[in-house]
């Protein structure tokens, strides 16, 4: 995408679409062994999930951002929109439904700020039933989060069908039984290191390559941790090689949870606002680098529109 002036200065209305938990989060001074018995240091209880992540990491960068996700009819749910009420993140289009808040157990190591989750979920999917009702063309841009593959698919193709020249961007961070349909959709494709090591691929740009035949078009980024991040341009540019963009060491390391939301709201920010494909690897990597230097992400909420 070619930088623009206008857009640079400008904040971006987003959608965001995917599931919203509520995190229990324990702090422990060291990963425990199996049947080991820990004492936590701190609990927090936060509400979480990777799209809801990323609409508030957008709205502390100054952005607007919807969040289309099932939310339980609960206390947990009800806690959920409190949150996203006092972040000024929008869920006017997020469905309510009966059942149970997704939750998410997480110990949170204080050793090496690692997080390591035990999910627990017992509520339906969102499905292109609710995604019909949003009024997509309000949006300048539409993120996805890979799940639900017959249901996401449906919604992408409307979509595509809808809009003009939003963009599309799609997570894919578990690999799932057809989870390569939803790639031609997308404008840019955003890979998780796990998805990567499960498909067999030990290094970003050996994945990126390896997923180019299935979106010909799009922008293929993958995040890699402490290394950094790679992106490949697509076709039309006529890159071969992948660029990379080393971590950002910006302190301490004290919570890693959510810090690939905060990667992926980083690169669409940039993206949306004209910076080209570098130019937003570089920023997400360094929001992502800032993120696990603290808990949480308020203190990711100072800096201007990137
Ligand atoms: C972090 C996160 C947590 C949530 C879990 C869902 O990326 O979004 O907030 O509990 O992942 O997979």
């Amino acid at each position: 995408m070619p930088p623009d002036n206008d857009r640079a200065t400008r904040m971006s209305l987003f959608l965001l679409a995917g599931i919203a938990t509520l995190d229990i989060i324990n702090t422990v001074d060291h990963y425990p062994a199996e049947d080991e018995e820990l004492r936590a240091s701190a609990r927090r209880i936060s509400a979480g999930g990777n799209a809801l992540n990323a609409a508030r990491v957008l709205t502390g960068l100054g952005h607007r951002a919807e969040l289309l996700a099932l939310l339980a009819d609960d206390d947990g749910g009800g806690r959920i929109r409190a949150e996203l009420d006092a972040e000024r993140v929008g869920h006017r289009y997020a469905p309510l439904a009966a059942g149970v808040t997704p939750t998410s157990y997480v110990a949170l190591s204080a050793a090496n700020g690692s997080r390591t989750i035990i999910h627990y979920r017992d509520l339906p999917e969102l499905r292109y039933a609710h995604f019909r009702a949003v009024p997509i063309e309000r949006f300048d841009w539409l993120h996805f989060e890979g799940r639900n593959v017959a249901e996401t698919e449906a919604m992408l193709r409307h979509a595509r069908k809808r809009l003009l020249d939003q963009p599309i961007s799609l997570e894919i961070e578990k690999p799932r039984p057809d989870i390569e349909r939803l790639m031609p959709y997308a404008d840019v494709l955003i890979f998780s290191r796990a998805y990567a090591l499960a498909r067999g691929h030990t290094q970003a740009a050996e994945l990126l390559a390896a997923m180019r035949p299935h979106a010909p078009r799009a922008s293929l980024v993958c995040a890699w941790g402490e290394a950094g991040a790679w992106a490949l341009a697509t076709n039309r540019q006529l890159a071969r090689e992948a660029v990379h963009a080393p971590a950002v060491k910006a302190g301490q390391t004290v919570d890693t949870l959510g810090a690939g939301d905060a990667f992926n709201a980083g690169l669409i920010a940039a993206l949306a606002t004209g910076a080209t494909l570098d130019e937003a690897l570089a920023r997400a990597v360094a929001l992502a680098g800032h993120k696990v230097t603290a808990h949480g992400f308020a203190h990711l909420g100072k800096a201007r529109p990137s």
